[in-house]
């Protein structure tokens, strides 16, 4: 059991600052050996790259407490890939992946009081990125870079837990046209603060983004993938080069394909189909599957059949197969589950 007692199915989604962090330096062209730090303050270069020309993308993921009681990870390793591609279409140095994946297990072990109990709604979110360091003026790769992993105990992304949200499509658009690509920075979580606040004023949990070229097909949110089903029980999620590749999303069409045998498809997802689909719900490594029972558009409103009380039974039996895998339940596949301690 955790040591540390917070009110754990009410401490929402947000930081709170725990002991111990890992830090790593890349100077002289080469990664440091890195340190675990108790000093949550970051302190720059007031023209670092990081600051001029937001020189920076960051990756999350969780750990769990299982049913055993012990402490695993899920999928680091797809973690470390994804960053690594984000890293290089950012100009910055890769954190080699083997190294990322045992960073990241001895922060946890480190910071073991401050997983959550087995069963309290609460897991602990791992949060590794990196940033520029050295100054720049001209618009150029900086050259010394930091990367970090801090962890914070975190509750539901929405509030309201389970409950599912309302969201709003808005005519803001995140990405450019064909723009800055599908790696995690590339997304640039700046631009999509405007358009979440601006569907937070109007009442909504959030925004869906439509595909800024033709504004014809669903992307998906500032935080989290889509999936859909139809009403004939199939599983169907966005296909775009412009939406990050959610790792939560590529686990569960495995999950819906191999575990419980169901016909689960990735294609564009022309925004007209959306009111055809019988569920509806978000999904990422913050979000899990978080339901969405109404979607507000210029046209009207679409109100999913499965409605604004509960998750819809075929969106229900991948969330409880996931984390049942996650919380060590089920068996999962090979590799998903590494062991922290
Ligand atoms: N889309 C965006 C924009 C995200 O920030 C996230 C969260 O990381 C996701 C999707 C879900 O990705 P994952 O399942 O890898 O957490
Ligand atoms: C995640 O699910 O890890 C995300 O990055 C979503 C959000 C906190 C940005």
């Amino acid at each position: 059991m955790a040591e540390i007692n917070l009110d754990w199915p009410n401490i929402g989604f947000a930081y709170r600052e725990t002991p111990v962090r890992f830090v790593s330096d890349f100077v002289d062209g080469k990664w440091d050996e890195g340190r675990f730090s108790t000093d949550s303050n970051v302190t720059i270069n007031e023209s670092a790259g990081v600051l001029q020309y937001a020189q920076t993308c960051f990756e999350g993921l969780k750990a769990y407490r299982t049913e055993k009681g012990d402490i695993v990870c899920f999928r680091p390793d797809l973690n470390a890939a994804r960053m690594a591609e984000s890293c290089k279409r950012l100009c910055m140095p890769v954190f080699p992946v083997d190294r990322f994946i045992k960073a990241v297990v001895e922060t946890v072990k480190r910071n073991a009081d401050y997983v959550p109990p087995y069963g309290s709604g609460a897991t602990l979110y791992v949060r590794p990125y990196m940033f520029a360091t050295s100054p720049v003026l001209g618009v150029k790769p900086a050259v010394n870079y930091q990367f970090r992993i801090f962890v914070s105990p975190v509750g539901p992304y929405f509030k309201g837990g389970a409950k599912p949200v309302s969201i709003m499509v808005s005519d803001f658009d995140r990405a450019a046209p064909h723009g800055t690509g599908h790696v995690k920075a590339g997304l640039n979580y700046a631009m999509s603060l405007f358009a979440i606040e601006h569907a937070h004023e109007l009442g909504f949990n959030e925004n869906m983004y439509l595909d800024a070229a033709t504004r014809t097909y669903v992307e998906e949110t500032g935080g989290a993938n889509f999936i859909f089903v139809t009403k004939d029980g199939k599983i169907v999620t966005p296909k775009s080069g412009t939406i990050l590749p959610s790792i939560t999303r590529r686990s569960l069409i495995y999950v819906a394909q191999n575990i419980l045998k169901m016909d689960a498809e990735e294609r564009p997802i022309p925004f007209e189909e959306v009111k055809t689909f019988a569920e509806a719900g978000l999904c990422g490594t913050a979000a899990v599957i978080s339901p969405v029972g109404r979607v507000t558009y210029e046209g009207g409103v679409i109100n999913f059949p499965s409605g604004m009380e509960k998750m819809g039974p075929v969106l229900q039996k991948l969330y409880d197969t996931l984390t049942g895998i996650q919380m060590g339940r089920i068996e999962g596949p090979e590799g998903w589950i590494v062991k922290v301690c």
